[in-house]
């Protein structure tokens, strides 16, 4: 276990905290000293291994089905949550998908299934975690915080992304979600931010990491020239969960390798 736990005795909350970055983030919380609560939607044995994983380290955790895109499912989960932990200290607003296609061909249904787990799935669970926040208030010797809401984004939170049309609205969608509540919950001594994420090694991308050729293709857009791995990510939703961020909310921290510097502008333009 980190010998100077900065999440200790914290309950915190992961959305698809069963595999890809919401993986990491879960593993680096609980290694943080965070009680963690592992949402996944479908795959329960991911799930429990995620929660072997910490519980092996010395965790706290649990593992709570709910789609995050159904409010009875989302109300259940936290009623599992304050059932064991007693409340909520961090929400990882992760949960996430892809459903690609030419914008022309793209149907309504997917569309609907990535707009309502991607951005209606973190508006449900940042209002739950929300009330129990201001319901609480700050606890002293916890967090300077009442409550840190981290939303999932990614870099397509600014940069357009033909043929996924609708991964890309829900993250720009994210991005002024996050600040709204950001702005409304501050007074409340609740912070609100984002991690935008480049290409992290995870399964929601392995066509793009899983032949040499892929991933040349791959890092021609990463000026930093590697993939990033969940744990990258685990740490700064850490760092950004911690006392030691408390003076930040309302932004989102891109985490890429410098994709979002545009690197085909180098020698162009
Ligand atoms: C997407 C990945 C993609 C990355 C960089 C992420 O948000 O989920 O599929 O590799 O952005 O484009």
């Amino acid at each position: 276990m980190n010998p100077s736990p900065t999440l200790k005795g914290q309950a915190a909350l992961v959305t698809g905290g069963d595999s890809g970055i919401g993986k990491g983030v879960a593993l680096a919380l609980a290694a943080a000293g965070a009680k963690v609560v592992v949402n996944f939607a479908h795959n329960q044995a991911a799930a429990e291994a995620t929660v072997n994983e910490i519980t092996a380290a010395g965790g706290e955790t649990i593992a709570v089905q709910a789609d995050v895109s159904q409010e009875s499912e989302v109300k259940a989960m936290f009623a599992q949550m304050y059932a064991k932990y007693g409340t909520i200290d961090i929400l990882i607003n992760n949960a996430g998908l892809q459903k690609d296609s030419k914008f022309i061909d793209m149907t309504l249904e997917d569309w609907n299934t990535v707009i309502g787990i991607n951005l209606t799935g973190q508006f449900l669970c940042a209002r739950e975690a929300a009330r129990e926040f201001i319901r609480r208030g700050v606890v002293d010797g916890l967090s300077r915080a009442a409550g840190k809401i981290i939303c999932m984004s990614s870099v397509h939170e600014v940069i357009p992304w033909a043929g996924h049309v609708n991964y890309a609205a829900s993250k720009g969608g994210i991005s002024m979600f996050m600040k709204s509540i950001a702005q409304e919950l501050a007074p409340h001594k609740i912070r609100v931010m984002g991690i935008g994420p480049g290409a992290i090694q995870t399964p929601i991308n392995k066509a793009a990491w899983d032949t040499p050729e892929a991933l040349n293709n791959l890092l021609t857009l990463i000026p930093y020239n590697r993939i990033g791995v969940p744990g990258d990510i685990g740490k700064l939703a850490t760092w950004l969960a911690s006392d030691e961020a408390d003076y930040i909310t309302g932004i989102t921290i891109f985490m890429d390798g410098g994709m979002t510097l545009y690197p085909g502008f180098a020698d162009n333009g």
